[in-house]
């Protein structure tokens, strides 16, 4: 049975009954059309879970290549393999002059997977830079081309992650990035951060930089320490309840959300309830950011599953709340 700890960020020690590298979208239609068979699809492996070893064939993204589609005065078009590395995908783009992706810097993972959960950072997502992509249903094996409207993005949500949840293999993405890109830097930290250098003018690149420095000061390499990003979303709950739990807990975080919703901070609720460096066996709460679940000490996918769970129990107790994995369980 092939391992898949190489495949998927928390370093879990599970294994497939068949790991199959699509490297193409004709290859990948040649499979499907041929076996008919419940398959999992895994892009960078950062946003996964896996439960115990995985009975079926795993269809692992590796197609490549970007290209510049369409050009325009003031934009371009890239379209980038659904199995190109998401961290380089920014950094070529920042090489190109192209803007719209620089806050997105360092998130692990795959482009294929990024449209999945609509990855966001520092007051970006990518759902704001979208234009298309395609995609191949694994039960017909045809070519299905999606624009933004058809993927009902949300925080961290997509029709990936719901109604076609498993159904369509993402080949690849296109960006609409901006030739004289607009920076979002009203996020604190970016902020702060490019003062500190006396950075008065910021480039995309100097924007890119503070995040990458930003993101290592706080969250772990996967490469060194396995984890899965955030492994909750952030709960966006009743302006009314937010007010109830402030009146116990005025320091507590919020942030708008809609006109009657407030975001609320998962990594606070967690660390309140005590859980910041803590270990359950081989898996633990990360000591600098109580939002990110490690593996710290060969944990088994059960010990994280415990951890997440006993989280949840403690942050349901505590505030009556109920957390939401971001993280994909899988079986
Ligand atoms: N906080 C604590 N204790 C902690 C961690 C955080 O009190 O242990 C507080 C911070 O002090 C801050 C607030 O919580 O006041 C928010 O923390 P932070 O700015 O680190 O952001 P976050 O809400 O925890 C979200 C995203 C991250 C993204 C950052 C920056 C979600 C679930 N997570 O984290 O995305 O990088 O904002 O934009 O929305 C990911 O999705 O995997 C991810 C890393």
């Amino acid at each position: 049975m092939p391992s898949l700890k190489a495949y998927n960020t928390l370093g879990l020690d599970v294994s497939c009954n068949e790991l199959i590298r699509i490297k193409s979208s004709d290859q990948l239609q040649e499979i499907v059309n041929s076996r008919k068979e419940d398959y999992f699809i895994l892009g960078g492996g950062s946003n996964v879970l896996i439960l115990n070893n995985l009975n079926r064939p795993v269809l692992l993204n590796q197609i490549k290549g970007r290209e510049v589609i369409k050009e325009t005065k003031s934009h371009s078009i890239v379209k980038i393999g659904g199995g190109e590395n998401w961290h380089k995908l920014v950094r070529w783009t920042i090489k190109q002059g192209l803007g719209g992706l620089e806050n997105l810097s360092l998130i692990p993972g795959s482009v294929g997977a990024a449209p999945m959960q609509n990855i966001g950072a520092y007051g970006v997502e990518i759902k704001d830079v979208f234009h298309s992509l395609e995609a191949i249903n694994l039960k017909s094996g045809k070519k299905r081309t999606f624009k933004s409207g058809t993927c009902e993005f949300g925080y961290r949500s997509s029709v990936f992650k719901n109604k076609y949840k498993g159904k369509y293999f993402i080949t690849s993405v296109s960006f609409k990035l901006s030739k004289n890109p607009k920076l979002n830097i009203s996020y604190g930290a970016i902020k702060s951060e490019l003062e500190k250098r006396a950075i008065h003018k910021p480039t995309i690149k100097d924007v890119s930089d503070v995040v990458i420095d930003i993101r290592n000061t706080k969250l772990p390499d996967p490469k060194v320490i396995g984890n899965t990003g955030s492994f909750f979303k952030n709960p966006i709950v009743s302006s009314a309840k937010a007010k109830k739990i402030k009146r116990d807990f005025p320091n507590m975080p919020s942030y708008p959300a809609t006109k009657t919703k407030v975001k609320l901070s998962a990594g606070w609720l967690i660390e309140k309830c005590g859980w910041k460096g803590k270990n359950l066996g081989g898996a633990g709460c990360y000591a600098k950011h109580a939002l990110i679940l490690i593996n710290k000490n060969n944990a088994t996918s059960d010990e994280m599953l415990q951890l997440s769970q006993q989280i949840q129990e403690s942050v349901k107790e505590k505030f009556g709340l109920k957390l939401e994995a971001e993280v994909n369980f899988i079986s």
